[in-house]
């Protein structure tokens, strides 16, 4: 089974693979996408052990010169100094212009591999082989790569293509059930901003989500998401306007990540209840009705996500939605939906109706 989905973006255009059990097929894709010669697989630790030597094996089969640079897991890895060892390793691997750099993993290693090829020798083509669910359908698709400074996340980057992109659903079957879930909430914004018709089919088949199981579904679902998000790309490549809609859920949801300390929720975690936040908002503003919102507020329930986020008090959320990279003069900008499938950018919400949504969320 393999599903491509094109990204059509003229001479940068490029296809994603989706499939279950085609990693050995990376060499293949890549040589017919014109990549040869010597590549780097950027990996981390846990993906590494798993899938690195059938990539490298894929790659050495199609001719091309491989080896493997393993570091270690988490979102502390997506820095500075990451990207200056990359570049020594690179270098040490003797790759040079018309070499390219393999992205095995999830969106750490997606963003900071992607901007390591973005800048090594002023831009190295590179490839994503996205293995977590958030990386398939968001963060491997797109384009933004980047790095964490320590003053905030995602501050250093730089809008870069890869020349494709393989997503192996069988992948998933290692990924942890916790992190699987979130990268559901990703999956149902999709629904929510832009898709009432795929909202509608999340619907009927949520029974059989929240744990993976039908490849089937879940290689439909993973291959819609990317329809959609390659659509907004297509149309606005570096989020001069419509490419804002998939931020919806992420203004409340990333206070409450940094309200929380990174770590007691996941991304995907956060974005449920950050997206059921800008739900009820546009019930009382944008005119979204309340059986609607409803129904997004079930379907989460149903992915077994997070729906309340108790013992966070306002005013700390108030202080992170204050330094967010969306808000203009302290007023934080919401992605608003007026009816599922439909969304609006920039919306503002009045304070004192952030706070009481916030507190009926606790
Ligand atoms: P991650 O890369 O940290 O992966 C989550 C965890 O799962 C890690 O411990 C990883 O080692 C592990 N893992 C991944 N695949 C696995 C597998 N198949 N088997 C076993 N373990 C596996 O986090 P993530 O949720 O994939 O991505 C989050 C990152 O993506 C953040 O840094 C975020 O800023 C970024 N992001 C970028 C974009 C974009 O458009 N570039 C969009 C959304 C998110
Ligand atoms: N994840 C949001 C974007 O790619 O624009």
């Amino acid at each position: 089974m393999l599903y491509d989905v094109p990204v059509n973006l003229g001479d940068r255009s490029y296809k994603i693979h989706i499939g279950a059990g085609i990693l050995d097929q990376l060499g293949g894709l890549c040589s017919a996408a014109g990549l040869k010669g010597k590549c780097l697989i950027i990996t981390d630790e846990n993906v590494g052990g798993l899938y690195a030597k059938t990539a490298l094996q894929s790659l050495e089969s199609a001719g091309i010169v491989a080896q493997i640079a393993t570091l270690p897991a988490g979102e502390q890895t997506k820095c500075g100094e990451q990207v200056f060892a990359l570049y020594s390793r690179c270098i040490e691997a003797g790759l040079d212009r018309h070499s390219f750099i393999v992205a095995l993993g999830g969106g750490v290693i997606g963003d900071l591999a992607g901007y390591v090829a973005a800048t090594y020798l002023r831009g190295i083509p590179f490839v994503q082989v996205p293995t977590s669910l958030l990386a398939m359908v968001d963060s491997s698709v797109g384009g933004k790569t980047g790095i964490n400074l320590p003053e905030g996340k995602n501050l250093v980057g730089a809008f870069y293509q890869p020349q494709l992109v393989l997503a192996d659903l069988q992948t998933l079957e290692t990924l942890p059930i916790r992190e699987y879930r979130a990268g559901l909430a990703e999956i149902v914004k999709y629904g929510v901003i832009y898709d009432a018709p795929f909202f509608q089919n999340l619907e009927q088949n949520i029974a059989e989500l929240p744990n993976l199981g039908n490849m089937d579904l879940l290689a439909k679902v993973v291959g819609r998401c990317c329809e959609i998000k390659a659509a907004v790309v297509a149309q606005d490549e570096r989020e001069g306007g419509l490419r804002a809609i998939l931020n919806f859920g992420h203004t409340a949801g990333h206070a409450l990540e940094k309200v929380a300390g990174y770590g007691e929720y996941v991304h995907g975690e956060a974005v449920a209840i950050g997206s059921i936040f800008a739900a009820r908002a546009s019930v009382a503003l944008a005119g979204l009705s309340q059986a609607e919102c409803d129904r997004i507020e079930q379907v989460f329930q149903a992915l077994q996500l997070p729906v309340h986020a108790p013992g966070y008090k306002w005013e700390d959320l108030r202080g992170a939605l204050a330094v967010d990279k969306k808000t203009v003069a302290g007023m934080p900008k919401f992605v608003l939906v007026p009816r599922i499938g439909t969304s609006s950018i920039g919306n503002e919400i009045p304070e004192a109706l952030m706070e009481e949504i916030w507190n009926n969320l606790g």
